[in-house]
């Protein structure tokens, strides 16, 4: 039944488009839309992999945009401490974080959870994606340095 349906459908979309257009054109600007789109997702595995764990773990406090709460949850984009010491960075991931900080002028006293169920790898991944548009983005964090603090 799953089986005519499909068939259904595509001998209904065949011809829809056969009426209007030639199938060929129809196409074209589809495939035209895909290559260009793909190979910037080869160039920027690294960052999608990064924006992928963050998403999952960071955003809900730290924000889609990574500007946190003021007072609540510190920013995470382009801040002194993300361009900073990678250790510090390691450190806040694997041990978590509490106590009063100071961040671009604002300050925070709250607690952050452990990430170290994270793996190496995410955690670097992560670190690195927070770094990306600072002068820090080409002082990559590494799965060794990671592995090194755990
Ligand atoms: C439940 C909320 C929450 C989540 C989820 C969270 N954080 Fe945090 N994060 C905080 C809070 C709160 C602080 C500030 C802690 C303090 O006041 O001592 C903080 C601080 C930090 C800092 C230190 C910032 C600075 O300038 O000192 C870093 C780095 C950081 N978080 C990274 C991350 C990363 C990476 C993730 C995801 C793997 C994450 N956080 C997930 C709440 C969170």
């Amino acid at each position: 039944m799953r089986f005519l349906g499909i068939i259904v459908f595509i001998v209904l979309v065949v011809v829809s488009v056969g009426c209007g257009q030639n199938t060929t054109t129809k196409n074209t600007p589809d495939n035209n839309g895909t290559s260009p789109v793909s190979s910037i997702k080869n160039r920027n595995s690294r960052y999608d992999a990064g924006k992928l764990v963050y998403d999952r773990n960071c955003k809900v406090c730290h924000q889609v945009n990574r500007m946190g709460m003021a007072k609540v949850y510190p920013p995470l984009k382009n801040t002194e401490r993300t361009n900073g010491d990678k250790d510090f960075l390691i450190d806040v991931v694997l041990n978590g974080l509490s106590g009063e900080v100071v961040v671009e002028g604002v300050k925070y006293n709250g607690v952050m959870a452990s990430y170290r169920n994270l793996t190496d790898q995410q955690i670097a991944d992560v670190l690195n994606y927070i770094r990306s548009d600072g002068e820090a983005a080409d002082d990559l964090v590494t799965v060794e340095e990671v592995e090194q603090k755990r």
